[in-house]
């Protein structure tokens, strides 16, 4: 069975669609490389050992894509492609509203004409703000949103809540992520390092091997239990698998509408993550705490009963296990030609 990724040479499409050869589905990736490469195809390829089909097109392009899904005719579509940087989204508002909510429409319009059976969309705990109640579940009140980015998550969920209403022979499945680590075991597929980091472990991989001069830990005095902000790390083959558990699900079911929280249930300080570091790599990391920034949570995990109980999905890795896989995928790096970081700091 054909499965469209959108944004499927990404970070977490790439795992995903590795997820889906493992469990028989056929991935048809359209990607623009926006933020990816194209050797990260090549690398799924290795791990797999098959062809990847894949098309280098811009989702909005409602022409490009009537005429790839005429062509493949797949069954689901997981919706990755979007812009990701929330501080960028912020000075480039634009920008963000243009491709994650205008290129969401232009790509549904064309949907629209296709029987597309299972629908899962890339959400994020973003839209719970700063939530009432600790850990977060799915009936949390959606508070106004922090950035344009976590607004177009809203937005996003929002726009496909109302059209899938109207499609009583497709499901919908909202996915909101917690933190994605990590990298494939293997240390082919990875989160690549375009631009400066805006989220903590590739930071930390890229002070760990001199990248970068430190790491800067943004706030110690936060009410947590070491002063650090906490949040809920999922690796991404687990988040992944997720991925597959839900189109699965959703091929079964018709007309229906879900939201899962996709994390491990635990909390993890910065400074745990540093640890974990620490331990993998055998080396101490180099780095020193700062001001807090603007817009963080001080503290977020998820209550993930619902996908373990509606899904059968079970993290399997724990944070060790996503730095040493971090790890292994920084060191690697080399191997590969990547769009470079313009700025060092
Ligand atoms: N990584 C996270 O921390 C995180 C957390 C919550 C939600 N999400 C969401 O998950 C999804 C995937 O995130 P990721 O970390 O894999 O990001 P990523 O940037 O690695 O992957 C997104 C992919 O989409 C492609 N893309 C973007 N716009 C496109 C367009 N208009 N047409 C074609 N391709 C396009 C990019 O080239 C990239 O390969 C995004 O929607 C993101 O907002 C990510």
């Amino acid at each position: 069975m054909k499965i469209l990724l959108t944004g499927g040479a990404g970070f977490i499409g790439s795992h995903t669609a590795v997820a889906l050869i493992e469990n028989g589905f056929d991935p048809v990736i359209v990607d623009d490389f926006r933020n990816s490469e194209p050797f990260v195809i090549e690398n799924i390829e290795k791990i797999v050992g098959k062809k990847i089909t894949y098309y280098s097109l811009n989702i909005g392009n409602k022409e490009g894509v009537k005429n790839i899904l005429q062509r493949e005719n797949p069954v689901g579509v997981i919706h990755f492609a979007a812009d990701k940087a929330v501080n960028e989204s912020v000075l480039n508002p634009m920008k963000y509203y243009q491709n994650n909510v205008l290129n969401l429409i232009n790509f549904l319009e064309v949907i629209d004409q296709m029987n597309i059976n299972s629908f899962v969309f890339s959400s994020s705990c973003t839209v719970y703000g700063v939530p009432d109640k600790i850990p977060v579940n799915e009936s949390a009140l959606i508070k106004p949103a922090f950035s344009p980015y976590g607004y177009t998550k809203q937005v996003g969920e929002r726009i496909l809540t109302d059209f899938f209403k109207t499609k009583n022979k497709s499901s919908l499945t909202l996915l909101r992520y917690f933190n994605p680590i990590g990298a494939h075991p293997s240390g082919l597929i990875g989160e690549l390092p375009i631009g400066v980091p805006s989220n903590l472990v590739p930071y930390i991989t890229q002070a760990g091997i001199g990248k970068r001069k430190k790491l800067t830990v943004f706030g110690k005095d936060y009410d947590t239990k070491d002063g650090t902000c906490v949040r809920d790390y999922i690796h991404v083959v687990d988040l992944a698998n997720a991925h597959v558990a839900a189109l699965k699900k959703g091929l079964k079911r018709k007309d229906s509408i879900k939201t899962y929280n996709v994390g491990t249930g635990k909390g993890a300080s910065v400074l745990d993550v540093i640890k974990a570091f620490e331990k993998v790599s055998q080396q101490g990391l180099n780095y020193e705490f700062g001001p807090r920034r603007a817009g963080d949570v001080p503290k977020i995990y998820s209550d993930n009963f619902l996908i373990k109980n509606e899904l059968a999905w079970h993290p399997k890795f724990s944070l060790e296990d996503c730095l040493e896989h971090a790890w292994k995928w920084e060191k690697n790096l080399f191997n590969f030609k990547y769009k470079s970081e313009k700025k060092q700091d």
